[in-house]
């Protein structure tokens, strides 16, 4: 299904599903998107000082902020509540005492406005984020990468999403943020790893390469993790912990362009003729690194390749609101009592019949 409607959709988006507060205002009018406000409100500093996120700091930080925050992005839309033809909230997957905060407070703003809700999987946000920067039809293949989820999936049109492959331990945002611990960087780890690997030597250490013999689309990184905590404790300069944060990145990156180079293979021979389209989404997004290497795969298997503008790669609410302006135009809303899910595949069948997905940081990841 593609969002083919005819009147514009001006929503109002929201997440609570992490660390980040976010509200944003995004307007769909045919295949255009605008993006007419964004805000982002960073828990991070209430976090830091336990190296992760503390679940129950976030709920109240969310509570605390939701209200300034949605009211932000209104003024910077130009907008009041009157001008929105609909909101969407993120109601999971997450942590669920955040996600309430989000959803109860769309919801109230549903109802007091005689708006239409929808209840957005956070995972079809980040799926149609890359939407939010460049014009980019259904279908296409999606590498999801973030501290809570590492999955490769079609993606078929709204909401329709077939699993090709997922982590069967830890996400590659989760492996970066655990591995940047080991090499003494502050949370989030992701960003600080990748700077410190700045001019880092790659080949230097060794790392195993997980699951290289299997055929399938799956990732797994704990091995990797356990071998770079290895290689750490012996360190002794700022050198040598450059050349492991760069080792690290590029050990993670190949990965994720090696399963990523079995999924495009399967997928092209289940669309031949069309036009190929590969999209990475996720804060693991942000890395040049990481791009690099899938842009590469991308390129040597003839697909196009698609990633968000780096504001959107992370958790915001632009793409809430945009999951919720496509579902909108075609009729699909949720209804007052929606429930807030700590786990929400996307895809259900694929989940049940194989489920890899675990408890984590953020959640779970499938
Ligand atoms: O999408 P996101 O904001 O939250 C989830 O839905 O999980 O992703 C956050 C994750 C963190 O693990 C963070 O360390 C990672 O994305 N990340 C990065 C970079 N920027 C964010 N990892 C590697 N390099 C980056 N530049
Ligand atoms: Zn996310």
């Amino acid at each position: 299904m593609s969002p083919a409607q005819t009147v514009p959709h001006t929503v109002l988006g929201l997440e609570t599903s992490c660390d980040e507060t976010a509200a944003a205002v995004v307007r769909l009018d045919g295949e255009t998107v605008e993006v007419l406000s964004s805000v982002v409100g960073s828990q991070i500093a209430e976090h830091a000082p336990y190296g992760g996120v503390v679940p129950e700091i976030a709920a109240r930080a969310h509570v605390e902020s939701i209200d300034a925050i949605a009211a932000a992005a209104l003024k910077e839309a130009g907008l009041g509540y009157g001008d929105l033809t609909g909101v969407a909230a993120t109601a999971g997957p997450g942590l669920v005492g955040g996600v309430m905060v989000g959803l109860s407070f769309g919801k109230a703003v549903a109802l007091a406005r005689g708006l239409p809700l929808v209840a957005v999987n956070h995972l079809e946000g980040h799926a149609v984020s890359a939407r939010l920067g460049a014009h980019l039809p259904y279908p296409f293949l999606l590498l999801l990468v973030s501290g809570g989820h590492c999955q490769l999936l079609a993606v078929d049109g709204v909401g329709a999403c077939r699993r090709l492959g997922s982590t069967i331990d830890d996400a590659a945002g989760e492996a970066f943020d655990k591995i940047a611990k080991t090499l003494g960087l502050p949370y989030p780890g992701g960003p600080a790893l990748e700077k410190l690997a700045e001019g880092g030597d790659p080949e230097r250490f060794p790392l195993p390469r997980m699951l290289l013999g299997r055929k399938d689309c799956d990732f797994s990184f704990s091995g990797l993790k356990t071998a770079a905590a290895r290689i750490a404790e012996g360190l002794e300069s700022e050198a040598d912990r450059r050349d492991l944060a760069a080792a690290v990145q590029e050990a993670i990156a190949r990965q994720l362009a090696e399963k990523s180079d079995r999924a495009m293979q399967a997928y092209a021979a289940g669309h031949p003729g069309e036009g190929l389209r590969f999209v990475v989404a996720g804060g693991v997004a942000a890395n040049r690194a990481v791009r690099a290497r899938l842009q590469a795969a991308a390129a040597t298997r003839g697909f196009s390749f698609a990633a968000p503008p780096l504001a959107y790669c992370t958790d915001n609410a632009a793409m809430i609101a945009l999951a919720g302006a496509e579902r909108l135009a075609l009729g699909m809303t949720d209804p007052l009592d929606a429930a807030a899910r700590p786990r929400w595949p996307l895809d259900a069948t694929a989940a049940a019949a194989n489920p890899t997905h675990v408890p984590g940081r953020k959640g779970a990841k499938a």
